[in-house]
């Protein structure tokens, strides 16, 4: 058996009795860190990471479907029961109510949902004044501005929120900081932290009751991983 191989199955490999288990991950940065938490705790991740365009993915020797999703569309997939569980980050579940359990904290995809703007600009703004946010996340700057009294306008956008100040669109943004790269790279600065963010394991409610006998040993493995 070749050595990269040994190390990986170096812990005892959940097997999911009496049929499939179907999971949805993340695309992306976040699926960079779950592979090596896949394969401490003992799933086979070599189909996960083929490069290949096929969506679903099989671990047939642990009984493991997974499925490859955008990070947004994986708590619908399991709320739906498509999927038994999924690995999401809580910036998702805060902007959207979903009637999901959420059993388990991976502590990867570390990062936080903060306000921030132009470097050197005066915040927050005089009372009174509404302050236009773009955001990915508009329930979340919502209650955030809320709670603190301040009048608020959001724009919704999809991605490369950091434009939005830059361009007159805004005057701040509610987005992900994970290492503050992309901030310090376009002159902006976080104002204030609206709370931390990690992925976690989410689960179907019924799934979890009918198919217990298969997900309790996946979900052990992946919190002693
Ligand atoms: C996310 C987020 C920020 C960036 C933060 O964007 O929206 O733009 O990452 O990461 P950093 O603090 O390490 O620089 P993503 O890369 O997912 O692309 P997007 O702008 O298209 O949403």
């Amino acid at each position: 058996m070749p050595e990269a191989t040994r190390t990986k199955r170096a812990r005892p490999a959940p097997v999911a009795p009496n049929g499939r288990v179907v999971v949805a991950v993340p695309k992306g940065r976040v699926l960079e860190q779950l592979v090596p938490r896949l394969e401490a705790a003992g799933f086979d991740t070599d189909a996960l990471t083929r490069s290949t365009r096929q969506l679903i993915r099989e671990d047939a020797e642990h009984g493991v479907s997974w499925l490859l999703l955008k990070p947004d569309d994986v708590p619908t997939y399991v709320e739906y029961g498509a999927a038994d569980l999924g690995v999401v980050g809580r910036d998702v579940l805060l902007e959207r109510e979903y009637d999901l359990y959420a059993p388990l904290d991976l502590g990867i995809g570390r990062c936080r949902l903060s306000v921030a703007g132009p470097t050197g600009a005066a915040y927050p703004p005089t009372p009174g004044t509404v302050l236009r946010v773009a955001t990915k996340f508009p329930h979340v700057a919502t209650r955030h501005f809320q709670a603190k009294g301040q009048l608020v306008e959001t724009i919704f956008v999809q991605g490369s929120v950091e434009l939005a100040p830059l361009t007159g669109l805004a005057d701040v943004i509610v987005d992900l900081v994970e290492t503050g790269e992309t901030l310090r790279q376009n002159g902006l600065d976080v104002y204030e932290d609206i709370c931390e963010v990690s992925s976690v394991v989410v689960a179907n409610r019924v799934g979890l009751k009918l198919k217990r006998a298969q997900i309790a040993p996946l979900l052990d493995a992946l919190g002693r991983s």
